[in-house]
């Protein structure tokens, strides 16, 4: 018997993180699969949309400009009931930490639906780090039919906090899947023989004084330094974007551009010396293509890539900042023991993973013990990069 699907998505990193599901469901024989977008982010979902020639069957539309949480979700509980009681979906699978991934898993339980959810169980243990993401994965847990976590500590927190083993499975992570699908065909981000700082910023707890620190550090570097350029593609968020380009508007060898499409993006991952940033998905991509990652958060809800020593989490002090920069750029051995190009967080294979834990979630299979990616195993047999 056919399954009606619904897949929903709302953000950059949603799109490409589920990308990978999506064309797996539709190469079933037995999913209706229902693409959703809540449409929280705009231009930049258009963009990840068209890198993995995809489009929403349903576009929600829920962005304003500089939306407030609270606004984003109240439109975002407006919206999405309706589609589940019109398209009757037999599971919604969404993806993350985002406003829309938590109005999907509670519209889902105010309508009886099991939801699923991809990228479970990951946690700092602080609901105001990362704001409001851990508070929206944390309300998940409670209510996902099934959990599918990308790794092993992520596993490990679900049933510490009473979540029935048999509802979780170890996938790896799904930008993997994405990543290794175009990181051969990703062009180059920049032109240049100079060493390559790609940086990227937009959590909330970093708005303000933390991210002008971050921003400082780095506009000084440049200063000091020719032998260093910059590739940062701002954030379109109203309260990172504004600050960064009065920061960075006479720093040399700084170029400040529009969000990357995907494979630009990659591209420019390949290219990069050392990686700036405070996102989640960077911090998993990053260290499978072998570059290393500055984290500029005090909390991370992945520490896989920092305890197998290819990440670092530095913070967002001006001087922390600077020293981990110089660091990297100066001492070429602990540049090499940072750059090896091991995958914590993934082998490529996490959507057919997911794919056939929905088959035995629907009866069409034997139940099987399905915690078969284990990041440990991985990561001892990982002999390089997915580059
Ligand atoms: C959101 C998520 C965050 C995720 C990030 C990925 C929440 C609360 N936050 O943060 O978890 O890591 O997306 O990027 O769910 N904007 C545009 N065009 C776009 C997207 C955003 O102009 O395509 C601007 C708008 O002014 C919008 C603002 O950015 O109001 C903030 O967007 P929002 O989705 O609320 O927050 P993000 O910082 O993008
Ligand atoms: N990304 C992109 N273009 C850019 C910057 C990032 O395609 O200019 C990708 C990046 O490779 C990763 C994802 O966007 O897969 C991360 O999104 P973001 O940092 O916005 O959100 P987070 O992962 O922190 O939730």
């Amino acid at each position: 018997m056919r399954k009606r699907i619904l897949c929903l998505v709302g953000t950059r990193p949603e799109i490409i993180k589920m990308s990978s599901v999506v064309n797996a469901l539709r190469e079933t024989a037995w999913a209706d699969l229902m693409l959703v977008s809540s449409g929280q982010h705009r231009d930049m979902a258009a963009s990840a949309f068209s890198a993995f020639g995809l489009s929403p069957d349903i576009d929600l539309d829920v962005m304003t400009d500089n939306q407030t949480l609270s606004g984003l979700t109240s439109r975002l509980f407006e919206v999405i009931e309706p589609i589940l009681v019109e398209q009757t979906p037999d599971l919604v699978i969404a993806q993350g930490d985002t406003t829309t991934v938590m109005a999907a898993a509670m519209s889902c339980f105010y309508q009886d639906i099991p939801f699923a959810h991809v990228e479970a169980g990951l946690r700092t243990g602080n609901t105001k780090d990362p704001f409001p993401e851990e508070f929206n994965r944390t309300v998940c847990g409670k209510l996902s039919a099934l959990h599918f976590a990308p790794t092993e500590a992520a596993y490990r927190s679900l049933v510490s906090e009473g979540v029935a083993e048999e509802t979780i499975a170890v996938t790896g992570n799904t930008v993997i899947d994405a990543v290794m699908s175009i990181s051969d065909t990703a062009p180059a981000g920049i032109d240049s023989s100079r060493k390559l700082i790609l940086m990227t910023a937009h959590r909330r707890e970093n708005f303000g004084v933390q991210l002008e620190n971050v921003f400082r550090a780095v506009s000084d570097l440049l200063d000091t330094r020719d032998d260093v350029e910059l590739l940062y593609p701002v954030h379109p968020n109203p309260n990172v974007a504004a600050r960064a380009r009065e920061i960075f508007e006479n720093s040399p060898r700084a170029k400040l551009c529009e969000p990357l499409q995907y494979e630009q993006f990659v591209g420019a991952m390949r290219q990069a010396h050392v990686i700036l940033s405070d996102s989640g998905g960077v911090q998993e991509e990053a260290p499978a293509l072998g570059i290393p990652v500055l984290v500029i958060r005090n909390e991370t809800e992945r520490p896989d890539a920092l305890m197998a020593g290819v990440s670092r989490l530095v913070g967002t002090d001006y001087c922390d900042v600077r020293a981990a920069l110089e660091e990297l750029l100066d001492d070429e051995q602990v540049y090499r023991s940072m750059a090896r190009g091991v995958s914590p967080y993934g082998d490529g294979a996490a959507s057919a993973r997911i794919i056939d834990i929905l088959e035995v979630f629907f009866g069409f299979k034997e139940h099987r013990h399905t915690s078969d990616f284990v990041s440990e195993d991985w990561l001892a047999q990982s002999t390089g990069s997915v580059r």
